[in-house]
């Protein structure tokens, strides 16, 4: 047996067409154009399309594909039903595992694994996830859920139903941005076990399921939520060499910096900050901006740590006034591209995912009857 890799790192377990990570380089490209193209001139839903499509649309493609979205954002009114049972504890991501789990047996394709049926369902699925988010945040809230608009994108869209206010332009443009940023990353853990699972011919709510539930884990997706919480624990710019002096340490680990791919600060990131500083600018507030930039340069100089995407897309939720239990759920609503259109790729050309473990425990262990055991 060949020696086992810890966290499966340098392992290549797939290959893909539709985003590639030059780690050394710091740089990301999705269907091979450099994702600072595509967030300084696309749209979350174009992406879309280019991840699912392999190719950008046409405008009479993007109309089309936009119209779509558009139609399928409301969910049925059972699933409104099932959040309103559930504890106005659960998670966010809790939450849209559960819808997600609960949608396939509505989908009018859900015995159907074409690839057809399979787009279909994406679009389904990506136009519904922010109406979850949103309606879960206005019940758990006591509010009732503001019914998507017919008119706006994406990312307004959801804005729009969080809060009940259509959301200025510029705003909007932020969250689209960080949507086309987030929307897909190569192998990463939850595009993984989406592929996982896909692999066994499960269906594509079923590995969405799984996706949800992988990068919910503070080690990828849940990230940007602990990034947050650690800023509002130091609590001003004043306290961070103190705090951070401390979390070094007691060799804590600092959320936001590291990467399994990346050694090279994250192109992700970059974006973030520039767009942490513009919002910072605009609504006249840098204490969180302030307080990442003094973060990012202490790592960088005690660790020479990258930074990775879920660094600054904190300050930025954060200052767009979203709650923070529900950036990795921004995270989810963005990703859902990515890990539909990995999941087309692996039935394309599918083989059972199962690599072995290598087996450390003892063998031909006796049974021991139950009364001689102490
Ligand atoms: C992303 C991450 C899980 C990658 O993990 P990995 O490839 O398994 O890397 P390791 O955890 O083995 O880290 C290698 C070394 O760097 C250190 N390190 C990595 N990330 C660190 C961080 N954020 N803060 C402090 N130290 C860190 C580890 O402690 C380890 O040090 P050691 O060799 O002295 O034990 C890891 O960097 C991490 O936990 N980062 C924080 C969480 C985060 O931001 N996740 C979002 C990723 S996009």
């Amino acid at each position: 047996m060949t020696s086992s890799s810890r966290g499966l790192e340098g392992v290549i377990a797939a290959q893909t067409g539709i985003s590639f990570i030059d780690g050394t380089n710091g740089r990301l490209f999705y269907r091979g154009i450099d994702i600072n193209e595509l967030v300084e001139h696309s749209t979350f839903e174009e992406t879309t399309a280019l991840l699912w499509y392999g190719d950008l649309p046409t405008s009479r493609q993007l109309d089309s594909f936009k119209r779509k979205m558009v139609e399928n954002r409301l969910v049925p009114n059972e699933i409104i039903a099932l959040l309103l049972l559930l504890p106005k504890k659960t998670s966010p991501m809790g939450v849209l595992r559960t819808a997600v789990s609960a949608l396939a047996p509505f989908d009018p394709e859900t015995g159907d694994n074409s690839l057809e049926a399979n787009v279909n369902k994406s679009i389904r699925l990506t136009a519904a996830l922010p109406t979850i988010v949103a309606a879960w945040d206005r019940i758990r809230n006591g509010l009732w859920p503001v019914t998507p608009s017919d008119h706006l994108d994406h990312a307004a869209n959801f804005l729009y139903m969080l809060t009940g206010v259509e959301p200025d332009a510029e705003t909007a443009r932020v969250l689209d941005q960080c949507l086309i940023l987030h929307a897909d990353h190569g192998l990463n853990a939850s595009t993984f076990a989406a592929r996982i699972t896909a692999s066994t011919l499960s269906n594509l709510h079923s590995a969405i399921v799984s996706a949800i539930g992988t990068l919910k884990g503070p080690l990828h997706g849940g990230a940007n939520e602990q990034v947050m919480r650690m800023l509002l624990e130091i609590g001003n710019p004043e306290r961070v060499d103190q705090y951070m002096r401390g979390a070094l340490a007691a060799k804590k680990k600092i959320m936001g910096f590291g990467h399994r791919v990346y050694k090279a600060d994250d192109p992700r990131a970059l974006w973030l900050q520039r767009l942490a500083a513009r919002l910072a600018d605009r609504t006249g507030n840098r204490r969180w901006f302030d307080m990442s930039e003094r973060i990012r340069a202490i790592v960088q100089t005690e660790k020479a740590l990258p930074v990775n995407v879920d660094f600054y897309s904190a300050s930025v939720y954060y200052t767009l006034g979203v709650p923070i239990d529900l950036f990795t759920p921004i995270f989810a609503i963005s990703r859902v591209a990515g890990w539909t259109a990995h999941v087309y790729e692996q039935y394309s050309d599918n083989r059972l995912i199962r690599p072995e473990a290598e087996y450390i425990g003892p063998l031909d262990v006796p049974y021991t009857p139950i009364e001689q055991r102490q």
